[in-house]
C-alpha cells in the first residue's frame, strides 16, 4: 500500500516495528526548515545548470514554499512510516504535485541532504550561543567594576589562602566565559563547510555547482572530499565539547554561588526571583537555579560522550548509526542557551555581603604570607621567613589570637627586622592592594583587567 519511496528492489514491505524503530521523524523535524531551504538551493542549482527544466523546477519550488508554509503554521502532520524528515517532505511534496517532485532528488543522497540540513541546523544556532555568551562576559565586567576593592577570603583547597579582590574573582569567569566564546566562534567556523553535492559518498556524474548551493544557503566553504562531507561529524563533537567546558564552568561557578549563600559562608544574597522555598520548612530559600544548571552539566556530558561512543570505529562512509548524532546536539542547545541567559540572571540580582566577606579575611591567617614577604623584603631568605611565620602561626593558634593581635615586642622574639609598620601590611585590603604584578589581585591590576576587558567586548 504505502510503498517506500525507496521500494522498488522490494518485495514485501518492512515490518512496523522497523518503521518505529527506525524513523528519525520524531526528533528531526525539527530541521524541517534547514530541509526545505537546504532543497530550494538545490533545486536553484538544478534548474541553472539545466539538469531539470525550469518548468519543472518552478512546480517543484511552488510546491515546497507551500509546505515551508505550513510547517511554519504547523499544519503538517508528519509520520514515522515516512522515516525522517528528508522523505517526509519527499512525499507531501509528492502528494501535492506529482511524480515531478522526483526530479529534486537528482544529483542528491539523503546523506548529504541530512549533513547539509544538520550543518545548517548548528550553523544558524551558534551565533545565539556566542551572542549571550558575550553579554554574559558584559555582565562580568560589570559587577567586577562594581567590586574592584570588595575584599574576600581566596582560597586553595577550599582553606584561606590570601585576600583577593571580589572584582578579581569575578573576572577570571570572565577569562573562561571568553575562551568558551572564541571555541564556539571557531565551531562556527567548521560549521559553516557545505557537504551538499556529495552526493551518496562519492559525488555524482551530474554537471552539479556545489559553489552556487553553497552560497546561496549562506555556508562560506564547502567540503573538499565527498566521503569526508557525508562522514563528518566533528562540528557537531565540537559544539557538544564545547557546550561541556561551558557547562563546566558554569557548574564551578554555581558550586561558589550555592556554598557562598549558606548560613556559614553568608557572602552573597540570590534574589527571591530566582531562589525558590520548600514545601515543608517555611525558612528556606534555595539556590534551586545554580543548583539546577550544575545538575544539568550531567546531560550535556553525556551527549559529548554518547556521541564520542557512537562515532567511534564508524567506517566511512554514511551509516545508520549517524542518525543517533542529532537528539544531543538539539538538547544541548535547549540547555545551554536558558542555562546561559538565566545563569546571568540571577548573578544580576545577587547582593555581595561585603561586610561578611571582609570580616572573613580578619579572622584567620591569610595574611601569613604577608609577615613571610616582609621578611623577605628585609633580606630574609624566603624559606627562613616561612619557617618563621609557621612558627608564629602555630603560636597564635595555641594563643587564640591572630597575627596581627600580637604585640611588637612578642613579634620582636621571632625577628629583630620586625618594626611597626608591619601592621599595615597584614591589613587584607594592603594585602590586595599591593598585589599589582600582572594579572594579580591589586586593585590597579583588576582595573586593568576589566579596562583590557571592556576594549575586547567594544
Ligand atoms: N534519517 C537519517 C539520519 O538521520 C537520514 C539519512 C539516511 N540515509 C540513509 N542512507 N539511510 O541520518
Amino acid at each position: 500500500t504505502n510503498k517506500k519511496l525507496w521500494g522498488g528492489r522490494f518485495q514485501t514491505p518492512t515490518s512496523q516495528e522497523v518503521d518505529q524503530f527506525g524513523a528519525s521523524i520524531y526528533f528531526d523535524q525539527l530541521m524541517a526548515d534547514e530541509d526545505i531551504t537546504c532543497s530550494l538551493a538545490h533545486l536553484h542549482m538544478l534548474a541553472k545548470t539545466n539538469i531539470i527544466d525550469q518548468a519543472d523546477a518552478d512546480q517543484i519550488e511552488a510546491g515546497l514554499k507551500q509546505i515551508q508554509k505550513d510547517v511554519a503554521a504547523g499544519n503538517v502532520k508528519f509520520s514515522y512510516e515516512n522515516e525522517d524528515i528528508h522523505m517526509n517532505i519527499e512525499k507531501l511534496l509528492t502528494d501535492q504535485i506529482g511524480p515531478v517532485a522526483g526530479k529534486l532528488h537528482t544529483a542528491r543522497s539523503r546523506n548529504d541532504q541530512v549533513a547539509v540540513d544538520f550543518h545548517l541546523y548548528v550553523k544558524r544556532r551558534l551565533p545565539q550561543v556566542i551572542d549571550l555568551l558575550k553579554q554574559l562576559m558584559a555582565t562580568l565586567v560589570e559587577l567586577a567594576d562594581q567590586n574592584v576593592e570588595t575584599i574576600m577570603p581566596g582560597y586553595t583547597h577550599l582553606q584561606h589562602a590570601q585576600p583577593i579582590s571580589y572584582g578579581h574573582y569575578l573576572m577570571a569567569y570572565y577569562q573562561m566565559f571568553k575562551r568558551d566564546c572564541e571555541r564556539f566562534e571557531f565551531n562556527l567556523h567548521h560549521t559553516d563547510m557545505s557537504p551538499l553535492g556529495a552526493a551518496a559518498l562519492a559525488g555524482t556524474t551530474f554537471p552539479i555547482d556545489r559553489e552556487m548551493t553553497a552560497k546561496e544557503i549562506g555556508f562560506s566553504q564547502v567540503y573538499a572530499n565527498s566521503l569526508d562531507a557525508v562522514s563528518d561529524r566533528d562540528f557537531a563533537l565540537e559544539f557538544l565539547s564545547n557546550a561541556s567546558i561551558l557547562m563546566m564552568h558554569f557548574s564551578r561557578f554555581c558550586e561558589e554561588i550555592s556554598m557562598w549563600a549558606s548560613y556559614e559562608f553568608n557572602y552573597i544574597e540570590i534574589s527571591d526571583a530566582y531562589t525558590t522555598g520548600s514545601s515543608i520548612m517555611p525558612q528556606k530559600k534555595n539556590p534551586d537555579m545554580a543548583e539546577l544548571i550544575r545538575g544539568k552539566v550531567g546531560r550535556v556530558y553525556g551527549h559529548l560522550t554518547g556521541l564520542l561512543a557512537t562515532m567511534k570505529s564508524l567506517p566511512l562512509a554514511y551509516n545508520k548509526d549517524l542518525q543517533e548524532d542529532k537528539e544531543g546536539v538539539f538538547d544541548g542547545f535547549k540547555t545551554i542557551i536558558p542555562s546561559i541567559k538565566i545563569f546571568m540572571h540571577m548573578l544580576q540580582g545577587i547582593s555581595v555581603n561585603k561586610d561578611k566577606m571582609y570580616q572573613a579575611t580578619t579572622h584567620d591567617f591569610s595574611n601569613a604570607t604577608e609577615l613571610a614577604d616582609y621578611l623577605a623584603a628585609k633580606g630574609m631568605p624566603f624559606r627562613q621567613a616561612h619557617s618563621i611565620v609557621g612558627q608564629m602561626v602555630y603560636d597564635c593558634i595555641v594563643k587564640h589570637v591572630n597575627l596581627q593581635d600580637l604585640p611588637i615586642e612578642t613579634m620582636q622574639e621571632y625577628s629583630d627586622l620586625i618594626e611597626p609598620d608591619v601592621y599595615n601590611d597584614l591589613k587584607p585590603e594592603v594585602a590586595v592592594q599591593r598585589r599589582t604584578s600582572l594579572g594579580g589581585t591589586g586593585f590597579e591590576s583588576v582595573k586593568h583587567q576589566i579596562e583590557q576587558a571592556k576594549a575586547d567586548l567594544a
